[in-house]
């Protein structure tokens, strides 16, 4: 008989992707489908619910074949978080747009609650920010209406096309803000702050579930069983075999996301849930900054230029005294300050476009690196960032971030590290391999060492604090 394959499917903001992966953990077949997002007024970042479904569809269907569908032992699914959708109980149809993780139009709630933020922290593990999923949770309740309705992140919503009870998985839902970080339940406290009732919410579920099978997904028959959910970073962390001592990783998306498995603390930085893997919540520490491949995506559209052709031309130049802090909707971690704008210091009649894209590439690194820092005060010298995601392709970043830091940066020779984290959840989940033999799995990393000396870094960290305290609207 053929051997059963897992199929893995990573739903993130700009795409969707499907991964297959056989019993030795190897990828044998993988697709994508694009997802769009819409910026309808200043700040407000929205995507469809229903195309987001169908890109899922569409992925699956162009990754496997009627014949290696019938081998599909289970699903694995990674997805963005904080992002949020409210539908109809009785329908599952959507009621309004999925609000992402970087929309910003609860910034002004924000700042009504300034008095409630400290508790806030303390209870959810994550500062009052426009990021996570609570205060956008309240203006959907707000917009559409209270009453049989059901609020999810992507995987609750996802999960909710398979028809079955209305859950979340333990690390998306403390991403939500709604959660208490230490009890691992929906904390009455926050939900009655942000105006969220009990019933509109999911039941959090471990990383193994229970889920509901799958249901018209074709060409998978209706009731392969999913096996394991995990956040997009968690899953990132668990391909990197992130639970050992000492596994720091940096995913290079759309934003970034540095994070350390343990129960740390930094002021910088959230606390939240990797995963629960059936034996209880296991505590993360982890920093998001906004804007990293969207900034070159940003300056890709800006310049009407495709963005491999800035990476291209950023290989072979600096930044010639220019300084980007690309705090498009305020800055994330360790900064979190949503009223931070965008900055870029030192133009000049002489500067190229080529040196614009080099001072994106630096601030990605730069904004990494400051959090990096912070990770370490939570959990202890990082000797080595495990580095993945989309912009890692560029090789430049790669020695900037080596460079800059000071440490040595391991590239992840798989780009959809994501992907591959479900995967090998849901086949530690089917018993086709474990923990152990993850460990052991040879999964090839390319080395970048430090070249640049302390006199170099610190001259530029430097100029990079300058240009940010320049967009921290509380430095002027
Ligand atoms: O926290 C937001 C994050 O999960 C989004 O990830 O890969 O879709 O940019 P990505």
């Amino acid at each position: 008989m053929a051997s059963p394959l897992i199929l893995a499917i990573d739903q993130g903001t700009s795409s969707t992707k499907a991964l297959l992966v056989d019993g030795e953990g190897r990828v044998v077949s993988r697709a994508s489908a694009p997802l769009a997002e819409t910026q309808p007024r200043p700040g407000w970042v929205e995507q469809d619910p229903e195309e987001l479904w169908q890109s899922v569809r569409r992925a699956v269907a162009a990754c496997v074949t009627p014949d290696q569908a019938r081998r599909v032992a289970g699903v694995g699914i990674s997805n963005q978080r904080e992002s949020l959708v409210l539908w109809e109980r009785r329908t599952g149809k959507p009621l309004g747009p999925l609000l992402s993780w970087q929309d910003q139009r609860t910034v002004g709630r924000c700042r009504e609650l300034a008095a409630e933020a400290e508790l806030v922290r303390s209870v959810s593990g994550m500062p009052l920010d426009p990021m996570f999923s609570a205060l956008k949770a309240r203006w959907l309740l707000d917009t559409y209406g209270r009453s049989e309705v059901c609020l999810g992140t992507v995987d609750s919503w996802l999960l909710s096309r398979f028809g079955g009870e209305h859950v979340i998985e333990a690390g998306n839902a403390s991403r939500t803000q709604l959660l208490g970080v230490e009890t691992a339940r929906w904390d009455p406290g926050l939900l009655e702050l942000f105006g969220v009732p009990d019933e509109v919410l999911p039941r959090v579920v471990s990383s193994f579930g229970p889920f509901p099978a799958v249901r018209d997904l074709a060409p998978l028959p209706d009731g392969v069983p999913v096996l394991a959910v995990l956040g997009d970073s968690h899953a990132a962390m668990f391909a990197h075999a992130g639970w050992r001592p000492g596994v720091v990783k940096a995913t290079y998306g759309t934003g970034s996301s540095v994070m350390a498995v343990g129960g740390g603390r930094s002021a910088g930085l959230c606390r939240s849930i990797a995963w629960d893997l059936g034996d209880g919540p296991v505590p993360a520490v982890e920093g998001n900054i906004r804007a990293t491949g969207r900034t070159i995506t940003w300056l890709s559209e800006l310049l009407g230029v495709p963005a491999e052709t800035l990476l291209a031309e950023a290989e072979g130049t600096d930044a010639g005294g220019v300084t980007f802090v690309p705090a498009f909707g305020g800055l994330g971690a360790p900064w979190w300050e949503p009223d931070a704008t965008p900055v870029i210091t030192g133009f000049s009649l002489g500067t190229r476009r080529a040196q614009l894209a080099a001072a994106a590439l630096e601030a990605v690194a730069f904004q990494v690196e400051d959090v990096v820092t912070a990770v370490e005060e939570a959990a202890g010298q990082v000797r080595v960032l495990m580095a993945d995601g989309g912009l890692t392709r560029s090789a430049r970043l790669m020695r900037l971030q080596a460079d800059l830091s000071g440490r040595t940066v391991a590239r992840s020779g798989e780009h959809d590290l994501s992907a591959l984290g479900a995967a090998d959840a849901a086949g530690l989940a089917a018993g086709f391999w474990t923990t152990e033999e993850l460990e052991r799995r040879p999964r090839p990393v390319e080395e970048f060492r430090p070249a640049a000396d302390d006199s170099y870094r610190r001259a530029r960290h430097a100029t990079w604090r300058a240009a940010v305290r320049r967009a921290r609207p509380c430095e002027e």
